[in-house]
C-alpha cells in the first residue's frame, strides 16, 4: 500500500478496524429488507467491521429473514443450521437473525438453534450497535417488542451508488386476511417530509441519480402525520410529497412502491404525469381478478376500480409501464375465479407480474379457514398464470424494438465486462455496450440514449447513441 504521512489518528482507527473483523449480511425478503441490511451494514462499519468475502470467514453473520411465505422461512433454517456447526469450532463468532422471520418467531428461535446470539426484528435496524454490545457482556438477546423507529437513516451502506432506496413509510396498518407484514412490521410511522428530504439531499450530494421512495404501502403515506389543508384535504399525501422533494438538484429519476390500488388517487396519477423526474412505472398489486376473493382478502376494492386505475395512469402517462403481484390458489378460490385472474392479466397486459401460490401464514386470518386448496392445484394454476405472464411480458417488451430508450447506467454486466447494465424509465433492465463506435466510454451514472435492437421477456439490449 502506498502511504507515507500516515494522520496518527486514522492508524489508530484503522488498527481497531481490524481488530473488529468481518461481517457478512445475507438478504432474504423485499426491497424494505434490503434497505434495512444497507443500514445494519452501515452501522457495522461504523463500529469498525469491514464487509467480507462470503458467510465462511466473517466474524458476524446477519441473516436478514423473510417470512412473506412458507419457502421464504425454510430456507432460512438451513442456513442457520450450516453457521450453528461453524460456530462449535469459533466460539466468537456472533451468529444474528434479524428481519420479519426473527419478530415472528422470537424467543423460540434461541430454542431451535441454541448458538444464535441476537434475535432481533426489523423495528430495531438502527439499534444493532446497542444489541452488539449487549451481546458482549455474555447474553443472548432477543429485540422484538414494538418500537419507535429512530430517524438514523444517514450511514447506510448501499450496494449501488447511483440508485438509493428511501424509507418514507414503516409498517402497515391494512388487515390484508393472508398477510403476515403488520404483524411482523408493526404501526405505520411516516417519516417527516423535511426528514426524507434532507436524505435525498444527502444522496444526491454523494451523486447518487435515482431514488425509490418505499413503503409497504406508500399511499398511506402521512397518514398518522398531523395537518390539514384549506380545502379539508390531509396535508401530507404520497402527492404532497413527491411536489415536495421533486426539486432536489442531482437526483434524476424518482420511484416508489408499493401502491395500494384502495388508496391511489387521480391527484397522484396527476402529479406523476407533470413531474418530470417521477418514471413512467407503477407497481400496483391486483392480488386476484375476482371481487368475491379480493373481498375475502381484505383488499378494499374491486376489479374495476383497479382496471379504472390503470386506464387513468394510460390515458395520462400512454407509456408507462405496469406491474403487479398476484396470489394464486387463496383459499376457497374457485377455477371460474382463478380464470377472472388470468383475463385481468390479458386484459391490462402487465409488464412484469410477480406470481405467488398462496401460502398460510402464522396469526393471519385466511390461514385458519378450512377451505384450503391441495397443493397440486397450487402447482396447476400458478404455473399456468406463469406461463400467461411470460407471453404476454414477450409481447409487450415488443414495443420497445427499434425504439430509443432514456437508459441510467448503474453497474457493469456481471456476465460480460464488455457491456453496462441499467434500466430505462420504464424500469426495463437494458444491456449495452460500455464503448460507442465513435470510442466513447460510458460509466455507472451515465444517462444516455440506447437504441433497443434486441427484445427479450423480461429484458432489452441496445447501442448507444447519440
Ligand atoms: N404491501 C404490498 C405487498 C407486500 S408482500 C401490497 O399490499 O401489495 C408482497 C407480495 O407477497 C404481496 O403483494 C402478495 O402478492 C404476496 N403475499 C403476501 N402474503 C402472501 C401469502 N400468505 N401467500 C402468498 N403470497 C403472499
Ligand atoms: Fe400485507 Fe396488505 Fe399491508 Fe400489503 S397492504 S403489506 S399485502 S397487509
Ligand atoms: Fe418479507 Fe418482511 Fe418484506 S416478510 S416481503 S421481508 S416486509
Amino acid at each position: 500500500m502506498l502511504s507515507t504521512e500516515a494522520n496518527p489518528v486514522e492508524t489508530r482507527l484503522e488498527s481497531l478496524n481490524s481488530e473488529k473483523g468481518k461481517y457478512w449480511i445475507t438478504t432474504f425478503g423485499c426491497q424494505m429488507n434490503k434497505a434495512d441490511s444497507e443500514r445494519m451494514a452501515g452501522v457495522l462499519e461504523n463500529m469498525g467491521y469491514k464487509k467480507g468475502e462470503s458467510e465462511f470467514n466473517a466474524d458476524i453473520v446477519i441473516y436478514n429473514t423473510c417470512t412473506i411465505r412458507d419457502n421464504a422461512e425454510q430456507k432460512v433454517y438451513s442456513y442457520l443450521g450450516r453457521q450453528a456447526i461453524r460456530k462449535r469450532s469459533l466460539p466468537n463468532l456472533k451468529l444474528v437473525i434479524a428481519g420479519c422471520l426473527a419478530q415472528q418467531e422470537g424467543e423460540s428461535l434461541l430454542r431451535r438453534v441454541p448458538e444464535l446470539d441476537l434475535v432481533m426484528g426489523p423495528q430495531h435496524a438502527n439499534r444493532l450497535e446497542m444489541l452488539l454490545n449487549k451481546v458482549d457482556t455474555g447474553q443472548q438477546v432477543v429485540a422484538t417488542e414494538n418500537h419507535y423507529i429512530l430517524e438514523d437513516v444517514t450511514t447506510a451502506r448501499r450496494e449501488s451508488k447511483i440508485c438509493g432506496w428511501v424509507n418514507v413509510i414503516y409498517g402497515c396498518n391494512e388487515r390484508c386476511t393472508y398477510c403476515v407484514v403488520p404483524a411482523v412490521r408493526g404501526k405505520e410511522q411516516s417519516r417527516t417530509p423535511e426528514s426524507i428530504r434532507s436524505e435525498i439531499e444527502t444522496l444526491s450530494k454523494k451523486e447518487f441519480k435515482e431514488i425509490t421512495l418505499l413503503g409497504q404501502n406508500i399511499d398511506a403515506y402521512g397518514r398518522d402525520l398531523p395537518g390539514i389543508t384549506k380545502e379539508g384535504r390531509r396535508k401530507n399525501t404520497l402527492t404532497d410529497l413527491l411536489y415536495f422533494i421533486h426539486d432536489v438538484q442531482g437526483i434524476e429519476r424518482i420511484r416508489f412502491a408499493t401502491s395500494h390500488p384502495r388508496y391511489f388517487t387521480s391527484r397522484l396519477i396527476k402529479a406523476c404525469a407533470e413531474l418530470p423526474k417521477i418514471c413512467e412505472h407503477f407497481h400496483i398489486p391486483f392480488q386476484s381478478g375476482d371481487d368475491e376473493v379480493l373481498q375475502r382478502m381484505g383488499r378494499g376494492y374491486t376489479i374495476s376500480k383497479y382496471k379504472r386505475i390503470i386506464n387513468e395512469i394510460r390515458d395520462l402517462i400512454p407509456n408507462a409501464s405496469i406491474t403487479a403481484d398476484v396470489i394464486v390458489a387463496f383459499p376457497g378460490e374457485t377455477d371460474d375465479q382463478f380464470q377472472k385472474t388470468l383475463a385481468v392479466v390479458q386484459e391490462i397486459g402487465f409488464d412484469q407480474l410477480n406470481t405467488a401460490a398462496y401460502s398460510p401464514r402464522p396469526n393471519t386470518p385466511a390461514a385458519l379457514w378450512v377451505e384450503q386448496l391441495p397443493e397440486s392445484v397450487k402447482v396447476r394454476r400458478l404455473q399456468e398464470l406463469n406461463s400467461l405472464v411470460e407471453t404476454t411480458a414477450r409481447r409487450l417488451n415488443e414495443r420497445y424494438k427499434d425504439q430509443i430508450e432514456e437508459v441510467l447506467a448503474e453497474s457493469l454486466n456481471p456476465k460480460d465486462d464488455s457491456q453496462l447494465m441499467g434500466r430505462t424509465r420504464t424500469n426495463r433492465l437494458t444491456f449495452f455496450p460500455k464503448t460507442r463506435s465513435d470510442q466513447k466510454n460510458y460509466k455507472p451514472g451515465d444517462i444516455l440514449k440506447v437504441k433497443i435492437n434486441e427484445v427479450r421477456s423480461f429484458s432489452l439490449s441496445g447501442i448507444p447513441i447519440d
